[in-house]
C-alpha cells in the first residue's frame, strides 16, 4: 500500500458532528508521512477548534477567505496550489451542495474552485439529510465530474438514528487517500531515473557543477515508485534526502554516474535521464588544492560521455526518456534532441525564470515524441512528476503493444 510519504493533504472540515473525528484524521494522515494543511469553515469551528487542529496539524488553520493578512501569508490560491490532494472530511450536505453548483463564498469553497488537485470528500449526515433528493442529486453531479466520494457508512448516528450517514473511519479514510496516488500504471516494470547535477573535479576541493537540486528526479523517482515500479535512482550530490522506497546510489561525476547506470541498466525497462550531466569534465584535476601563484591558469576540459545517448543506442535499450534544460527555443531544440538522440520522449524546460527550473519547487514541461506533444503547466514538480510519470507508462505501453502486434520475422 503507497506511503503519504511528501504529500501536500489539505484537509477540509466541515459543519458535522464528525468533525471531533478529525484530530485523529489529522494525526493519522501524519504518520502516514502527509504535509496536513487544515481549511475550517465557520460552522465547523462549533464542532473542533481551530487550536486543536492546529496543535494536531502542525501548522497555523486556515479560516478566512477576506482576510489581508492571511490571504498574503497563504491565501486561497497559494493553498489550492499547494494541495496534492484535498479531503473534505467531514462533508456536510451544505458543502457538497456548494461544491455541486460552483459557490465560492467562503475560504474552502473558494479554494476548491480554483484548485487542480484532485477531490476527495467523506460526506457524513443524519441518514434522512443523505437520502434527501437534493443531497443525492449534488452527489451525482460531484461523481460525473470525478470528485472521489468515500462513504459514508451506515449504522447509529449521533441524532439517535440508525442508517447511512456516518463519516468513515479515520484509518479508512487515510487508507483512500493513499489508494489515490498508488495507480498502478508501472506495475512489475523496472525503472531507472538520474538526478542532481554531477561534480567535476577541479582540485581537492573545487569543482565545475550547476544548480540543479534533484528536487525534479527525486520527485520523478517517488512517482514512478507510487505507479508501482521498482526504482533504481543514481543521483548526483544534492541536499535532500532519497525517496521512500527507492533504490538510490550516490555518485560524484559524470563518469561515476555512466558506471552507476551501466550496472543496472539491464534489467531496466524504462530509463528516465533527470539529472543535469556536466558536458565537460577536467582533464587533469590536481590530487591537491590549487594554489594562488598571481598568473593566470588554464583548465583543460574534455567532453563527457553522452549517459543519455549512450543508453537509447543500446542493442536491448529501454524505453528512454530525457529532460531538456533550454533557455530560449524550446520545442525546437527539444525536437532536435529527440531525433539526434533517438530517445522515445522528451521532457523540456525552460530555465532562466527564478521560480521555476533549477533549485525551484515549481517547473513547467514540454513532452515531445515523434507524434506526440503535450505541454504541463507550472505546478510543483511532485505533481508534475506524477503527470509525467502517468504520460511516460501511456506511451511506453503504446510502443511496447504495437512492438507486440507487428508480425514476427522468420
Ligand atoms: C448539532 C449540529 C450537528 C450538525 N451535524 C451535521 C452533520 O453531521 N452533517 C451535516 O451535513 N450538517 C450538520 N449540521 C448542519 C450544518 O452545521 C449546517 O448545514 C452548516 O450550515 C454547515 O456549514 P458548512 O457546510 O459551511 O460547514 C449540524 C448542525 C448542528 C446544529
Amino acid at each position: 500500500m503507497g506511503s503519504l510519504n511528501n504529500k501536500r493533504v489539505l484537509l477540509g472540515i466541515t459543519g458535522g458532528i464528525a468533525a471531533y473525528k478529525c484530530a485523529d484524521l489529522s494525526r493519522r494522515l501524519r504518520d502516514a508521512g502527509a504535509d496536513v494543511r487544515v481549511v475550517m469553515t465557520e460552522a465547523a469551528e462549533a464542532f473542533v477548534t481551530p487550536l486543536t487542529m492546529q496543535a494536531v496539524s502542525g501548522h497555523p488553520v486556515h479560516q478566512y477567505l477576506l482576510d489581508p493578512g492571511t490571504e498574503s501569508a497563504m491565501g486561497h490560491i497559494e493553498l489550492a496550489r499547494w494541495a496534492d490532494i484535498i479531503l473534505i472530511a467531514p462533508a456536510s450536505a451544505n458543502f457538497l451542495a456548494k461544491l455541486a453548483s460552483g459557490r465560492a463564498d467562503d475560504l474552502l469553497s473558494t479554494l476548491c474552485s480554483a484548485a487542480s488537485a484532485p477531490l476527495a470528500v467523506a460526506p457524513a449526515m443524519n441518514r434522512q439529510m443523505w437520502h434527501n433528493r437534493a443531497t443525492q442529486d449534488n452527489l451525482k453531479t460531484l461523481q460525473q465530474r470525478q470528485v472521489l466520494i468515500l462513504g459514508p457508512a451506515e449504522g447509529a448516528q449521533a441524532c439517535g438514528e440508525h442508517g447511512p450517514g456516518r463519516m468513515l473511519e479515520p484509518v479508512e479514510l487515510v487508507d483512500a487517500i493513499r489508494n489515490c496516488f498508488a495507480s498502478g500504471v508501472l506495475d512489475g516494470l523496472n525503472v531507472m531515473v538520474t538526478a542532481g547535477p554531477t561534480w567535476e573535479a577541479i582540485d581537492a576541493v573545487r569543482g565545475l557543477s550547476n544548480r540543479s537540486s534533484g528536487k525534479m528526479g527525486y520527485a520523478v523517482a517517488q512517482a514512478a515508485t507510487e505507479a508501482g515500479a521498482t526504482v533504481t535512482l543514481v543521483s548526483g550530490p544534492v541536499k535532500i534526502s532519497s525517496p521512500d522506497r527507492v533504490h538510490t546510489i550516490d555518485v560524484t561525476s559524470a563518469l561515476d554516474m555512466l558506471d552507476a547506470v551501466n550496472q543496472y541498466i539491464d534489467t531496466a525497462d524504462i530509463f528516465i535521464a533527470v539529472a543535469a550531466v556536466s558536458d565537460y569534465r577536467v582533464a587533469h584535476p590536481a590530487t591537491e588544492k590549487i594554489k594562488k601563484t598571481g598568473d593566470a591558469i588554464t583548465l583543460e576540459l574534455v567532453e563527457n560521455p553522452d549517459i543519455l545517448a549512450a543508453v537509447a543506442s543500446r542493442p536491448q535499450a529501454p524505453f528512454t526518456v530525457g529532460f531538456a534544460a533550454e533557455t530560449s527555443n524550446i520545442e525546437t531544440c527539444a525536437y532536435e534532441k529527440l531525433l539526434q538522440k533517438n530517445v522515445d520522449l522528451i521532457a523540456a524546460n525552460q530555465v532562466g525564470d527564478s521560480d521555476s527550473g533549477f533549485d525551484a519547487d515549481y517547473n513547467s514541461l514540454l513532452v515531445i515524441g515523434r507524434d506526440y506533444k503535450t505541454l504541463l503547466e507550472k505546478q510543483y514538480k511532485t505533481r508534475l512528476a506524477r503527470k509525467l510519470i502517468t504520460i511516460i507508462a501511456e506511451q511506453y505501453h503504446a510502443k511496447n503493444t504495437t512492438q507486440d502486434s507487428r508480425p514476427q520475422a522468420r
